[in-house]
């Protein structure tokens, strides 16, 4: 069981090319031993720690606490690998678990077949020790194991946070295409901006970047939606303690500016009357101006200021349409945001060239399974217009 003072040696997980980011987020929580991998940071600290990481973090999809790592090179040698782990120590009978396994390995192909044989085991050990067996329940476990598997090797960990952190509780009212919490998130971290200068979204969607804006600028924390994370369920659990970070955390939430400074719009009304909603469940109605217009039409606020986009990348659309969108985009960063850094995220590449503007930087990110380009326009103001 994990004492309360105890540092752990922790991973958080993340989206490719967010590394970076999340590393800056965990040194500002206090995380020590900042390490960098690949769609993973890794770091120390105690349990205090690993509630805030779950609850401030905007950049992690789930906070791990690594409990074993062996080397198996058949199944019989998993299997008593696992059931070496004293799981009696982390959760009891009353308890349900689950696993959720990944496989990089020439031996084990099957990530299935290792969440089975390894739930097996542990299923064993329950039945030797108490003749009685926890259950299983994928959807909503209480318990959550993680085991990663690399080639022979095998890392067993606690799966803190049970969901993934990107699911906030905020979106409730679904449109097509959003784009992930984590991912908008991260991208505003990579704009690097300031939290001050007006912001806008002028195809919003369900309103997960604006959203995501809103709670960084107020300093609110992602995970105060959220009803559950699993390390309640843990025998290590401290209500105390977490009731400790969650009010130090709204303590430090900062209040509605005078005016809104976060713009969200998008052409369909439809789409608007979920972000409308979105945005009041985030509670951020008086720090969002939503409103519902064509972008070519959309007149924003004076310079200076950011522009962040998720055009629709057109996986349904006919190409043409596609090069005349973003052609139209281009040229409405030319008329309407002399001034702004103007950021755009997509998947389509050829669009992308249609835009007909210098980048001053590209970054290349994942949206799902989607390969993509986060890139950058600078509209200089007067005759040096960025293109
Ligand atoms: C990929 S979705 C954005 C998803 C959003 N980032 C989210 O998290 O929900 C693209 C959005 O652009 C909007 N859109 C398409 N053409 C537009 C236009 N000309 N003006 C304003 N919005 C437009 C669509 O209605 C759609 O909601």
């Amino acid at each position: 069981m994990i004492r309360p003072n105890q540092i752990m040696q922790l991973t958080a997980k993340t989206m490719a090319g967010l590394e970076g980011v999340l590393a800056d987020e965990l040194k500002s929580i206090g995380a020590t031993d900042i390490e960098q991998g690949v769609r993973a940071v890794t770091f120390s600290g105690d349990l205090e720690l690993l509630y805030k990481a779950n609850l401030q973090l905007r950049t992690a999809l789930k906070i791990l606490a690594p409990i074993e790592t062996f080397t198996a090179k058949n199944e019989s040698q998993l299997y008593a690998n696992i059931k070496k782990i004293n799981w009696r120590e982390h959760f009891n009978l009353e308890r349900t678990f689950a696993i959720e396994s990944t496989v990089n390995s020439s031996i084990f192909t099957h990530s299935n077949y290792v969440a089975l044989k390894s739930k097996d085991a542990i299923v064993d050990q329950f039945r030797d020790y108490f003749g009685r067996r926890p259950s299983i329940d994928k959807d909503e476990p209480d318990f959550l194991i993680n085991i990663r598997c690399s080639e022979d090797t095998f890392t067993v960990s606690l799966d803190s946070s049970g969901d993934s952190l990107h699911k906030r509780g905020y979106r409730v009212g679904e449109v097509r295409a959003p784009i992930n919490e984590v991912l908008a998130a991260g991208m505003i971290y990579l704009s690097g901006w300031d939290k001050k200068t007006d912001f806008v979204d002028p195809m919003c969607g369900s309103g997960t970047i604006a959203i995501e804006a809103g709670l960084m600028a107020r300093n609110m924390p992602p995970g105060i939606y959220r009803e559950r994370f699993t390390f309640q369920k843990w025998k290590s659990y401290d209500a105390k303690l977490w009731e400790k970070v969650v009010s130090e955390a709204k303590e430090n939430i900062l209040p509605t500016s005078e005016e809104p400074f976060i713009y969200a719009n998008d052409i369909s009304r439809e789409v608007t009357r979920a972000t409308k909603y979105n945005i009041l469940q985030a509670d951020l109605e008086k720090d969002i101006l939503l409103s519902c217009s064509d972008f070519r039409e959309y007149i924003p606020p004076s310079p200076p200021g950011l522009l962040m986009m998720n055009p629709p990348y057109g996986e349904r659309l006919n190409p043409e349409d596609f090069d005349t969108l973003y052609g139209e985009i281009g040229d409405t960063f030319k008329q309407h945001y002399a001034g702004y850094n103007c950021w755009l995220i997509t998947s389509n590449l050829d669009a992308l060239k249609t835009v007909g503007l210098k980048t001053s930087r590209r970054i290349q990110l994942y949206n799902g399974k989607l390969e993509c380009k986060f890139v950058k326009y600078e509209m200089y103001q007067g005759s040096k217009k960025g293109g």
